[in-house]
């Protein structure tokens, strides 16, 4: 039987990782569950591991390379090789806005949101170069580096600066034959999320921006990131898949209800 194919999630304790987990975990995969929050991650790792699936958990913070070289190290001696790496961890930061943002809340989340991932590129690309496999990265932006949103500035940043880092990547790594390519989630019902889901007017101010009106949920996250690092994408390499209910293309009124409207109201017009 030919060995399990083995990826590394990271933010792997609660929302759209942990929906990773799971879609990885139906399809047979091995995985190391990466996450800073222990609890969480162990709680996580117990009810992955009820279903059957191969999970083994890793408290870190993606942020520390030395950390990340350890985890990496012994994922590699454990299985003997890494085929997928989704770098899901991320932090939002504080509610800062230009006028307003503070230099260190900026800094933790381009640690975060942007080394964080760049040490697991680095790390992870160079076992795969090694062994000679071809493996797929996915890195995580958000609807934030395609328009303009209230999200912290800190945090847009960090996410325009994946987007133009899995492009980067893509093209390095491009004649190793490992794809790099991202997802960017509209607002998506997770812990993350949890402080705008939790306030109606909130909530459905930010369903509107969403084609139909609705948020998207971690699943729909994991299955692309699932769909990118799988063989089913062997095509794909240096893009970002927008998983957000075509909120990025933009919210121009809605000019055929309104032309039916105006139409059903005044007849002989
Ligand atoms: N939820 C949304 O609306 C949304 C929208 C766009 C993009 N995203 C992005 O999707 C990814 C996942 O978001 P989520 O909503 O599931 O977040 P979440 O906060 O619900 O879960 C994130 C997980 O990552 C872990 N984590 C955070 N920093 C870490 C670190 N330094 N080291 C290790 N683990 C760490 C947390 O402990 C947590 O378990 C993030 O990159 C986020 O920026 C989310």
């Amino acid at each position: 039987m030919e060995d399990k194919k083995v990826v590394i999630i990271t933010g792997a304790a609660m929302g759209i990782g942990k929906a990773a987990v799971d879609r990885f975990g139906r399809a047979g995969w091995q995985i190391a569950a990466v996450d800073w929050n222990g609890e969480a991650l162990a709680a996580t790792e117990a009810e992955m591991t009820g279903k059957g699936y191969a999970v083994d958990a890793y408290v870190l913070n993606v942020a520390d390379y030395d950390a990340c070289a350890a985890m990496v190290a012994d994922v590699e001696a454990k299985y003997g090789r890494i085929d997928g790496l989704y770098n899901n961890a991320g932090i939002l930061g504080d509610r800062d806005g230009i006028l307003g943002f503070d230099h260190e809340t900026v800094k933790d989340a381009f640690e975060v949101n942007v080394f964080g991932s760049l040490n697991l590129i680095q790390l992870v690309a160079r076992v795969m170069d090694r062994l000679g496999i071809q493996g797929a990265i996915v890195n995580t932006t958000s609807i934030n580096a395609e328009v303009g949103t209230w999200d912290p500035i800190g945090y847009i940043g960090s996410k325009g600066a994946m987007k133009a880092i899995t492009q980067g990547a893509a093209f390095h790594l491009g004649a190793q034959g490992i794809r790099v390519n991202a997802v960017s989630p509209g607002a998506t019902i997770t812990p993350m999320a949890a402080s705008v889901y939790d306030v109606p007017p909130a909530r459905e101010a930010v369903a509107l921006n969403h084609n139909r009106h609705r948020w998207i949920t971690p699943e729909e996250v994991a299955n692309a990131a699932f769909w990118l690092i799988s063989d089913e994408a062997s095509g794909v390499n240096g893009i970002v898949v927008a998983v957000d209910d075509g909120y990025a293309t933009g919210k121009g009124a809605d000019l055929l209800g309104i032309f039916e409207e105006w139409e059903s109201e005044h007849p002989q017009a």
